[in-house]
């Protein structure tokens, strides 16, 4: 599908968001192994958690769209391979709580995912006694697991919480130590469940149980979404858009506090618990006077899904944005270094890839182009948040993959034009 997006007057609206995709999955794998019925709502209705629906059913886990039939932590039964489509997060956290059981699995996903490094999970999960290959990947069929002392290499947060799966079943006692704090959603969870779980800083210690309880949870919006709508309400004049029940986890909200710094009007209302997780209403408005990005060593870590689309934002800042720290850009489910590169100079902007990042001069007056999402949801929708602001009709090549993570994205797009 080609998308075309026009450059907007103003965006005014208020946007429902598609449910945190982050939680929505392991609401999903810890609720097939909790001990009874959980209740889930406001679940991401994009293709990526359907993969996890749909390999959790062939696991035996049956979803029927708000209540979840958990056999505890035991009861799954052996499938053929699991497709996991595109959704790495579905690849990588299966494959920590398949690891531990007594029968193998194998994991299988579409040509981008089949790309993506695996070596990062099957690492930990061997040294934890499990029988792993990859490529492709199979684990499972060897137990017991014994607990380790994981010092992560690199920082991720779905490498983290498959380690996390796999010490519930460990013998003995396993932690995991990160370069930098990661997306905590997985320790909240389990926590919540009563499992064993302790955070110290960096270090996060599991030890084994026999049971979980089960989840009532009402997912919340998901921030990395909301991040094309703060851009956009932020660099298109005029606007005011707001963004209720949006999921702010402090260990997710790192952009919206560097767009402040750099002259973004963000407001945040109405802060509240939502089963255990931390939610806000948010309005942007139109950013006056910006400033250059800066950013390197561990921030952008911690800003990871966000940082095509403040590519985007450092397009319009005045001087020169460098944005470096993001080598693991390179793979996820596109390069999104080269992607965003080829996309934003098509249109016009001053941009040069370095090897972990680019490097931005602006503030450059966008032109409408062709351009490429090249497969990948994040920068579909990252290049249509530049196409608001590029003068003409820019046409976006296979921006259907915007399926992935925000079905609704072009309806809501032009809703708030
Ligand atoms: C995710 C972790 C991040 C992120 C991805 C979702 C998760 O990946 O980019 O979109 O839900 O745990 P990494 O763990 O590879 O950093």
């Amino acid at each position: 599908m080609i998308a075309t997006v026009r450059n907007a007057r103003r965006l005014e609206g208020v946007v429902a968001l598609p449910g945190d995709k982050s939680i929505s999955h392991r609401a999903l794998i810890l609720g097939s192994v909790a001990s009874g019925r959980s209740r889930l709502s406001g679940l991401s209705p994009g293709a990526d958690v359907q993969s996890t629906i749909r390999c959790l059913g062939e696991l035996g886990a049956a979803f029927d769209g708000s209540t979840l039939e958990g056999y505890g932590l035991r009861g799954l039964r052996r499938a053929g391979p699991l497709d996991c489509g595109n959704s790495g997060t579905t690849m990588r956290l299966l494959a920590g709580l398949l690891a531990a059981q007594d029968f193998k699995s194998e994991l299988i996903g579409d040509e981008s995912l089949a790309r993506r490094p695996m070596d990062r999970v099957v690492g930990p999960l061997g040294e934890m006694g499990a029988w792993t290959s990859w490529p492709p990947l199979r684990v499972g069929g060897k137990t017991p697991l014994h607990g380790i002392s994981y010092t992560m290499p690199v920082p991720s947060a779905q490498v983290k919480s498959a380690v996390l799966l796999a010490g519930l079943y460990a013998d003995g006692s396993t932690s995991v130590i990160e370069p930098v704090k990661t997306r905590d959603h997985t320790e909240l969870m389990l926590s919540s469940m009563g499992a064993p779980i302790l955070v110290e800083g960096l270090k996060v210690q599991i030890g084994p149980t026999n049971r979980l309880e089960p989840l009532d949870i009402d997912v919340p919006g998901d921030i990395s979404a909301a991040a094309f709508w703060l851009v956009a309400g932020g660099l298109v004049p005029g606007s005011r858009v707001r963004i209720p029940g949006v999921g702010i986890n402090p260990t997710r909200t790192a952009f919206v506090e560097l767009l402040r710094a750099t002259g973004f009007k963000v407001r945040e209302a109405n802060r509240r618990y939502v089963g255990g997780e931390l939610v806000a209403d948010l309005e942007v408005t139109s950013a006056f006077s910006l400033r250059p990005i800066r950013i390197g060593g561990d921030t952008a870590a911690k800003m990871i899904d966000e940082l095509p689309v403040l590519a985007v934002a450092a397009t319009q800042m005045p001087g020169q944005s460098v944005i470096t720290g993001a080598a693991e850009l390179r793979v996820k489910e596109s390069n999104r270094i080269v992607a965003m590169e080829e996309g934003l100079a098509a249109m016009g902007a001053d941009i040069t890839a370095v090897d972990d990042g680019w490097v931005i001069n602006g503030p450059r007056t966008l032109e409408a182009a062709r351009v490429s999402a090249q497969g990948d949801h994040r920068v579909a929708m990252a290049l249509a948040v530049a196409a608001l602001i590029a003068d003409g009709r820019t046409e976006i090549d296979g921006a259907e993959c915007v399926e992935i993570s925000y079905p609704d994205f072009f309806d809501h797009l032009e809703y708030l034009c």
